[in-house]
């Protein structure tokens, strides 16, 4: 039976101003999501991406769940965003070339 594609991508964003607290913006998730959002936006690829508040994985972050199907993606850097689109690509596909880009992904 095949997987059900999935339709969002967070990314925590969430920023402790403790050092000695983990968090996933202090690792680099804000340019991790920019360039996700980036990548996803030029490949047009078929998933929503929101940026999001702390998901209890502050020690192995920074922390990337896919939705629905619950998968963590943790620890990653911005040199595996390539890897990741890749990979995203593989799940969601693309979007209709006739269909409007959710809002989202039309940037200012
Ligand atoms: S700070 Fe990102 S999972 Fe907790």
């Amino acid at each position: 039976m095949k997987e059900t594609p999935p339709k969002i991508l967070m990314i925590c964003i969430n920023r402790r101003f403790r050092a000695d607290e983990p968090s996933c913006a202090a690792r680099g998730s804000e340019d991790i999501a920019a360039a996700i959002e980036s990548g996803v936006r030029k490949r047009c690829i078929a998933i929503e991406i929101e940026r999001s508040v702390c998901m209890s994985q502050c020690p192995k972050g920074p922390t990337i769940k896919l939705v629905p199907g619950g998968r963590f993606i943790l620890g990653r850097t911005l040199a595996d965003v390539p890897a990741l689109l890749d990979k995203l690509e593989d799940l969601c596909g693309l979007l209709d070339e006739e269909a409007t880009p959710p809002a989202h992904l039309l940037g200012n």
